[in-house]
């Protein structure tokens, strides 16, 4: 319910001193009745070998004058930390089809070239080794996607003997050697990417021939895994929109799976989803107005029907959603920065793609029974990034402060929370006004996040808590002057997180939003 408040406003005033005359919407939260888990899965990276997200982003070499560890940007790793980062989709999208992972261990790399991004040679120098390394000092599991557009059960199958055989074979002897005698930790195994497209241009018949092989014969050996009751989860293609060629895909693929044999299962099934409008991406991603806002944002919120169409499919093969929906691609593809290398997918990341994360992401909370995964493209320096380098120096971008915001929101409890979100409307597109989730932590406490998508009116949130008494609420909200503010190197300041506070009068909390905002506030009860 959004009213303007009128006869009300004395009283609003008095609650929240420091409200303008804002509407006023309400939210009732009822904490007796919690959801699903979220699974901090759904808050993982995809780092590709595109542009510059692993060579400069990540990897400068041990021989850097950027301070690295082992040839890793510190001042990358400290920022994702931060991030509390679940997982690392690794090497590809579209390079893991063209991926051999020889080339990428031991003290010769062979330099190869990146046909799908740039033409640009690879240097293979951050292989195998480097990216387990990587995961080890950010605190992420490997979610490793293996070739199979143009490799071979075989291949994949010996990366993962090499990875993860304790016994001493010829293969964990060569990784010894290699420097990591222990076998490593493999979480997630994706087989194949896109293999309809970029990945093969497989039909779906095609494609089940080959996953069911990948399926059966690449295991992991790892001993702590193989008692792990979180083993190795495989991830199989899914579908990259909506409309029958997809429909059709996933009904295959689940389908297959339901009437499954003894040899062969899955774990998860792949979503791709970017907000991009129209191919190719042709929207601005700096210096853009409110029209191309709202367009943005009215695109993002595809997502949610996108899931729903998808996991409708799912739950007739699998109505006790043993398979989670995996949307492993995600985020905001814009026009690249005039200037850029062709292929780069070079961006920048305004308030607009923070507000966009956090849509997205509360639609992942919504559907947190089938979405147990998820991973933004991508993590650094290309697309919808968190972090932007340039040399010596790194940039947070809005996107990054709302998933920092949203750590809270890792592997918590969901609860329901139920609002009219009234609308925003620019031009010929009318949004939803507000958007909320809410969710409970493992220490009990609990967590809203609201975001206010209209980028020229505040509103008041009262929220009434049904289940338990707030005390006191407090957090912070992320929004700045214009809907395409950006981070630079030069100011990179400008759209950060500021502390906001609520106001408690009785079982209900009353919190201010700025126009275009994202907030997180824990309450304390
Ligand atoms: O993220 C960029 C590309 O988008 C990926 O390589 C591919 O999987 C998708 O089409």
């Amino acid at each position: 319910m959004l009213r303007l408040v009128l006869g009300l406003a004395v009283t609003v005033a008095a609650a929240i001193p420091s409200a303008t005359a804002a509407d006023t919407a309400t939210l009732s939260i009822d904490v007796s009745k919690p959801g699903a888990k979220i699974d901090r899965n759904v808050f993982g990276q995809f780092a590709e070998h595109l542009g510059q997200g692993v060579y400069e982003g990540v990897w400068v070499g041990p021989d850097s004058a950027i301070p690295n560890t082992r040839g890793i940007r510190n001042d990358v790793v400290a920022a994702l930390k931060a991030l509390k980062v679940p997982n690392v989709r690794w090497p590809g999208g579209c390079f893991a089809d063209e991926y051999h992972w020889r080339k990428g261990v031991g003290p010769r790399r062979a330099v190869t070239l990146n046909p799908n991004w740039g033409g640009v040679t690879e240097s293979n120098a951050f292989g195998t080794h480097e990216f387990m390394d990587f995961l080890d000092q950010i605190g992420a599991e490997a979610y490793l996607s293996v070739n199979v557009g143009s490799g071979t059960p075989q291949e994949a199958a010996e990366w993962l003997e090499y990875l993860t055989a304790a016994q001493p074979t010829t293969l964990a002897k060569e990784r010894a050697a290699n420097g990591h005698p222990a076998p490593y930790r493999i979480a997630y195994l994706g087989i194949g990417n896109e293999s309809w497209d970029c990945g093969g241009n497989m039909t779906p018949e095609h494609y089940l021939s080959q996953m069911k092989a990948y399926s059966r014969f690449v295991r992991n050996f790892n001993p702590a895994q193989e008692k792990d009751p979180h083993r190795m989860l495989k991830i199989a293609v899914g579908p990259g929109g909506d409309g029958p060629r997809w429909t059709e895909w996933t009904d295959a693929v689940m389908k297959a799976w339901q009437g499954r044999s003894w040899s062969w299962d899955m774990d998860g099934l792949s979503l791709h989803n970017y907000t991009v409008v129209k191919w190719p991406p042709s929207y601005r991603s700096v210096g853009f107005g409110e029209a191309e806002y709202a367009q943005i944002l009215q695109s993002t919120l595809e997502m949610d029907r996108l899931v729903a169409t998808h996991a409708a499919i799912m739950d007739k093969y699998d109505p006790q959603k043993k398979i989670a929906l995996v949307v492993d691609e995600w985020g905001a593809w814009y026009a690249p920065l005039p200037g850029s290398k062709e292929g780069f997918l070079v961006q920048q990341n305004s308030l607009r793609d923070g507000v966009l994360a956090a849509l997205n992401l509360n639609i992942f909370a919504r559907h947190a029974d089938r979405v147990r995964m998820a991973n933004i493209a991508q993590m650094v320096n290309v697309l919808q990034a968190m972090i932007l380098t340039d040399k010596e120096k790194l940039v947070l971008t809005p996107t990054y402060h709302v998933f920092r915001m949203y750590v809270p929101f890792q592997g918590a409890t969901f609860v329901p929370v139920r609002f009219d979100a009234g609308t925003y409307t620019h031009g010929d597109v009318t949004l939803p006004r507000l958007d909320a989730i809410a969710a409970r932590d493992a220490a009990g406490k609990l967590w809203l996040a609201v975001t206010n998508l209209d980028p020229g009116r505040p509103v008041t949130v009262e929220a009434t808590l049904a289940g338990t008494t707030p005390r006191s609420a407090a957090g912070e909200t992320l929004t700045a002057s214009r809907v395409d503010s950006v981070n630079s190197f030069e100011a990179p300041g400008t759209v950060s997180p500021k502390p906001i506070a609520a106001s408690i009068q009785g079982a209900t909390l009353a919190l201010t939003l700025e126009p275009k905002s994202v907030t997180v506030v824990s309450v304390e009860q």
